[in-house]
């Protein structure tokens, strides 16, 4: 017999309390193993919306952007789309006085949708279609940030005159992240690289834009990658890209105003994963970009930053219905979503934590795999995490962090309908985006 066996209350002491780490921070317990999230029972919110759902908390979308905002007033704050492209959320952000960063006609579209000041709108991306730069035009899109030459002369042959446009840098940076979503090292296929050899490089683009009559050279972008929690690596690279702008001052006669650092900022998905420190970035910033601009006497540029993930991640939860649990070598629990509403295991070795809600149980923790629906062994949503040993089919399972890049690159694999996003806030809930139908799926397929 174990020790679990014969003292049944030490596995069950994580049924008792919520880990902090991942979830919002209004989020706690209620009665029977309930969760409460934003005001709102969760086994309720399955009941009326279904599962699996995506759950947002609104007031804690709202109160994150403020605190960009708050850490860095002398900043502009720019949503990066990507995240979370969900018109109700860019009312949000726009209303908190956020800018918003897009990279395609589609979420110009969307954020046209709601109003959102096409002034504080910046155009991302490494190729950008004829549509999305017509789309950019068309709505009058602030900045557009171009990545290759080609991409000018494109837009100086489509622009009116008086464009303005930010020049994407390589910084040569290597922020410590994920392969996958790290873009500031050389080698990758983001920006014009700073080093003299290369034939595309930061100088023959400036000189490209400055020879466009419809194009505003206004500033420098870049951005270091996705989930860097190493406040040095930004540092690093505003001295950087002060000294570029220095650079081009001497080589090029133009005094560049604006400097564009991206987002990247990382957030704990489980207890124990770093977390990004706001305050620090903000101070490090302030000292490094002052000392680099007063010693070059350049003037200080007007500073953005991009941050994605660390507006919504935390905000937004995933809840499964539990389908079946499989006992042998190890315990499976396969829960009615996937590698289709989250495809970030399978694509980063992402890690996630899991938690059985509306259901008080007793029974010690073991060790289990929360796997998806799909058609591959690498569906795993959850891996080598602790469930109480008596979790069966018909249970709940939320996973806290989902509102970052799960709605945005959930796809219909296995022609499975991507879920709701629901809205919530002080215990009420709306639905954001609506499940999507069997008809929606027929829909395209034209027979
Ligand atoms: N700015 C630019 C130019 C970007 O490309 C990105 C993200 C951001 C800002 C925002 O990064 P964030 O603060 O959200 O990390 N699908 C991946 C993340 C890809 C990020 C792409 N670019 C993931 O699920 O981790």
């Amino acid at each position: 017999m174990t020790l679990a066996e014969l003292l049944p209350s030490l596995g069950c002491e994580a049924s008792d309390r919520l880990e902090r780490a991942g979830w919002p921070p209004g989020t706690r317990l209620g009665a029977d193993g309930e969760l409460i999230f934003a005001g709102a029972a969760v086994s309720g919110l399955a009941a009326r919306f279904g599962t699996p759902a995506y759950f947002l908390d609104e007031a804690d979308v709202r109160r994150r952007a403020a605190a960009y905002r708050r850490a860095l007033p002398e900043a502009e704050v720019a949503f990066a789309g990507k995240a979370m492209c969900v018109r109700s959320v860019l009312r949000w952000v726009a209303e908190e006085g956020l800018s918003l960063d897009t990279c395609s006609a589609g979420e110009i579209a969307v954020a046209r949708s709601v109003g959102f000041p096409a002034e504080r709108i910046l155009l991302h991306g490494n190729v950008k279609t004829p549509e999305d730069l017509k789309a950019a035009l068309g709505y009058g899109v602030g900045r557009i940030v171009l990545d290759s030459l080609d991409e000018i002369e494109q837009l100086g042959a489509l622009a009116r005159e008086g464009q303005r446009v930010l020049l994407r840098v390589t910084p040569d940076i290597d922020a410590g992240t994920h392969a996958k979503i790290s873009t500031g090292a050389e080698g990758q296929k983001f920006g014009f690289s700073l080093r003299p050899d290369a034939a595309d490089n930061v100088d023959r683009a400036v000189a490209a834009v400055l020879a466009q009559p419809s194009l505003v050279l206004t500033g420098l972008h870049c951005h270091l990658g996705s989930q860097v929690s190493r406040v040095d690596k930004y540092e690093l690279a505003a001295r950087r890209m002060v000294q570029v702008l220095a650079g081009i001052r001497e080589k090029h006669g133009v005094t560049l105003t604006q400097l564009d650092l991206g987002g990247g900022h990382a957030v704990a998905y489980r207890p124990g994963d770093p977390e990004f420190d706001l305050a620090g970035y903000a101070r490090r910033l302030r000292v490094a970009l002052g000392y680099e601009c007063s010693s070059r006497a350049f003037p200080m540029p007007r500073l953005t930053i991009e941050p994605g993930r660390a507006i919504v991640g935390q905000a937004g939860i995933t809840v499964y219905r539990v389908g079946a649990v499989k006992r042998g070598s190890r315990t499976f629990v396969a829960v009615d979503g996937g590698m289709s509403d989250n495809p970030r295991p399978a694509l980063y070795g992402a890690k996630y934590t899991a938690r059985l809600v509306g259901r008080y149980s007793r029974a010690p923790h073991q060790e289990m795999v929360v796997v998806g629906r799909h058609c591959e062994s690498g569906d795993v949503l959850a891996d080598g995490i602790r469930l109480p040993g008596d979790i069966k089919a018909g249970d709940l399972l939320a996973v806290p962090c989902t509102g970052a890049y799960h709605h945005s690159l959930a796809s219909n694999y296995n022609v499975v309908g991507r879920p709701p996003v629901v809205g919530v806030r002080d215990g009420v809930a709306r639905l954001l985006v609506r499940r999507e139908t069997e008809d929606d799926l027929l829909a395209r397929d034209l027979g």
